[in-house]
């Protein structure tokens, strides 16, 4: 089945025109590196937040466009464990956006049949963020539509050195056999045990780097990079990305 998309015809040129998206070759797993807020507001005269601000509402259209494209998870990077380092007035304003989100969202989540779910070290969030996003994941834990995961205080090398540590305790509890170990195993000891890895990531603000997110899990995930800074990222580029994922040709080493 196609589905016919207006779509922009360069990342940067809003020239408008049709495109097919195939229904069968939807990537069933998106990851996104939202990238640019803070330059967003700096080319406004605004303060660092205000693009945070404008992001979190563009998070709004674009986990609408997933659900409605048939996406079935979306992976959001939304703190990284190094985004500790920002001065601490922009790490109080990023620790109150997901509930901002949510607090304003949640409805509209539920209805879509959203199911939000986080990866990254939870327990050493702030209270009310954590609050917020268990309240959301507790009300949403049977929807069965889009995955919404929220990568929140995530660290791709910290996710391997935490499953390194479980598996050698398990090993010297007698529970596991070191010669048992293999790539199926070990992505059993990831936070995205149950997701999986992304099919395509795709990355906002001419940056192209994966900033230590899901290292493991892209071993074979098509990239996709824009110059188009994340507040400005639209449903239109959103759907252009997926149809240039749908243009590659995925060999995974073979030919
Ligand atoms: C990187 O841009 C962006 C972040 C560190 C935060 C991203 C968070 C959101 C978009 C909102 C999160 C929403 C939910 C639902 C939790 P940057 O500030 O590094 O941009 P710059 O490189 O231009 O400075």
């Amino acid at each position: 089945m196609q589905i016919k998309l207006p779509f922009l015809k360069t990342n940067k040129k809003a020239t408008k025109e049709n495109i097919t998206l195939h229904r069968e070759n939807i990537p069933g797993h998106v990851a996104i590196i939202m990238d640019g807020n803070g330059r967003w507001a700096n080319k406004r005269g605004l303060p660092r937040v205000a693009g945070h601000k404008e992001g979190m509402s563009n998070v709004k259209k674009i986990v609408s466009a997933a659900s409605n494209l048939g996406v079935k998870v979306l992976t959001l990077y939304a703190f990284s464990t190094e985004n500790w380092r920002r001065p601490k007035t922009e790490v109080d304003y990023l620790m109150k956006l997901p509930m901002e989100f949510l607090n304003t969202y949640l409805p509209e989540l539920i209805e879509k049949n959203v199911k939000v779910q986080t990866i990254g070290d939870f327990l050493a969030l702030p209270e009310h963020t954590r609050k917020a996003v268990q309240h959301a994941k507790d009300k949403t834990a049977e929807n069965s539509g889009l995955v919404l995961n929220i990568a929140l205080n995530y660290g791709s090398r910290d996710e391997i050195i935490r499953a390194m540590k479980a598996m050698t305790g398990e090993i010297v509890n007698g529970q596991l056999e070191a010669d048992d170990i293999d790539e199926d195993l070990f992505s059993r000891y990831l936070f995205t045990d149950d997701i999986g890895d992304p099919d395509l990531l795709i990355r906002t603000s001419g940056e192209q780097r994966l900033s230590n997110f899901l290292l493991w899990q892209s071993a074979y995930t098509e990239f996709w990079f824009t110059d188009v800074l994340w507040p400005d990222f639209s449903e239109q580029l959103f759907e252009k990305a997926l149809s240039d994922y749908q243009q590659r040709k995925r060999r995974y080493g073979g030919i």
